[in-house]
C-alpha cells in the first residue's frame, strides 16, 4: 500500500525554487531514505510533508487522503519529527507524552507505557527533559511520533547527534516497525552510508531535484565500482589536464596538479598514457571518498562525469 506519495512537488519562496517536480513513494513496511547535501531540500519537503509548510505546486497525499483537502484524516496517519524533537525542557518525558496524548483519543497510560518500551527510555522517563542527553531528547521525540500509532513516521536526519550505539539501535528500532508493525518510514540523511545501513530504497536529492532513485542492491552494486578522487602530480599540469578532458572525465586544475574522479581499475592504463605521452609522474594520491563523490557514483553507471 502506498503510504507517502509526493507528486511534482514544487516549492518557491521569494521567488527561489527550493523545490523543483519532486515525485517520489514511500510504501507500508519499506524504509526510505532521503539523501542530500545540506540545503538540498530535505527539511523544506518534510516540512511540507507534515503540514507546516504551504505547497507552491503538486500534490502530498498521505495513506490516500490528500494534505491539503483532508488535512486531518492525512495527519492521523503520520508521525514525525522536524530538525529537532520540540519538548518541554522543564517537564519529563513522561509529562511530555501525557501532554501530546492528550489531543488523541484512546487508552493514553498504556500507549505511552508501549512506546517507551519501544523506544527504550523507561529508566529515565519521568525526569526532567532538560536533565536528558540529545540521544534521549530523540528518542522522546520519537515515542511522541509514535504515540497515536501512525502508518507513516517521517523523520528528519533522525541520527544528528546520537552516538554509534545510539544510531544502531535507531536503525534497529525503525527496522522492527516497519518490519512488524507495518510502518512505513521516511527518513533524511546526508550520510550514503547510514542511508545503506539503514533503507530498502532511497531518493537523492540535489539542489531541490531528485537525480536519483535507487535500491540498497544497487546501492551497493555501485559501491564495487571503487570510484575515487585522485590527484595527479605532473611534469605538465596543461598537458594532463587536455588528457583527462579529452576522457570527458571530471577533472579540476588544482595548485600544483589536476584532480580528477576515476574508477580505481582505470588508473593503470591512466599513467600508462601520460608515460607515453612524455609527461613525468611524481605523485598519484588517491583521496577518501567524499559525499560529492559518493553523489556521483550512485548518478552515474560507468561515465566518471557528473553534471
Ligand atoms: N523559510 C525559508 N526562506 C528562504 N529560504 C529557505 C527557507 N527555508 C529553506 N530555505 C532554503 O531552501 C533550501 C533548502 O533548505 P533545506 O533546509 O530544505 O535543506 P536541507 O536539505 O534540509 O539541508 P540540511 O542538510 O542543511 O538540513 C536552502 O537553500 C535554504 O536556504
Ligand atoms: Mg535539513
Amino acid at each position: 500500500m502506498e503510504l507517502l506519495k509526493i507528486e511534482n512537488l514544487t516549492k518557491v519562496i521569494k521567488k527561489k525554487k527550493i523545490l523543483d517536480d519532486v515525485s517520489l513513494t514511500v510504501n507500508s513496511g519499506e524504509i526510505v531514505g532521503f539523501l542530500g547535501p545540506n540545503g538540498a531540500g530535505k527539511t523544506t519537503t518534510i516540512k511540507m510533508i507534515m503540514g507546516l509548510f504551504s505547497i507552491t505546486s503538486g500534490h502530498i497525499s498521505v495513506c490516500g487522503h490528500d494534505i491539503v483537502t483532508d488535512f486531518e484524516n492525512a495527519m492521523k496517519n503520520i508521525g514525525g519529527i522536524v530538525e529537532n524533537p520540540d519538548l518541554y525542557k522543564r517537564l519529563t518525558g513522561r509529562q511530555n507524552l501525557s501532554y501530546y496524548a492528550s489531543m488523541y483519543e484512546g487508552d493514553s497510560k498504556k500507549q505511552i507505557d508501549d512506546v517507551v518500551e519501544l523506544v527504550k527510555m523507561a529508566a529515565r522517563i519521568d525526569d526532567k527533559v532538560k536533565t536528558y542527553s540529545l540521544g534521549m531528547r530523540q528518542r522522546v521525540g520519537l515515542a511522541q511520533a509514535l504515540l497515536h500509532r501512525p502508518k507513516l513516521l517521517v523523520l528528519d536526519e533522525p541520527t544528528n547527534g546520537l552516538d554509534p550505539i545510539g544510531i544502531k539501535e535507531l536503525r534497529d528500532l525503525l527496522k522492527y516497525l516497519s518490519k512488524n508493525a507495518d510502518v512505513g518510514v521516511f527518513v533524511s540523511s546526508h550520510l550514503l552510508s547510514e542511508m545503506e545501513l539503514m533503507c530498502d530504497r532511497i531518493y537523492i536529492i540535489d539542489n531541490g531535484v531528485v537525480i536519483g532513485e535507487k535500491t540498497i542492491e544497487q546501492v551497493k552494486e555501485s559501491d564495487t565500482e571503487d570510484i575515487f578522487s585522485y590527484s595527479f602530480i605532473t611534469s605538465d599540469k596543461e598537458k594532463t589536464y587536455e588528457y583527462f578532458k579529452g576522457l570527458e572525465a571530471n577533472c579540476e586544475q588544482v595548485n600544483g596538479g589536476v584532480t580528477v574522479v576515476m574508477k580505481r581499475d582505470q588508473i593503470p592504463s591512466i599513467i600508462r598514457d601520460l608515460v607515453s605521452m612524455g609527461i613525468d609522474l611524481y605523485a598519484v594520491n588517491q583521496s577518501q571518498r567524499t559525499l560529492e563523490q559518493d553523489f556521483i557514483s550512485m548518478t552515474t553507471g560507468t561515465k566518471t562525469q557528473i553534471r
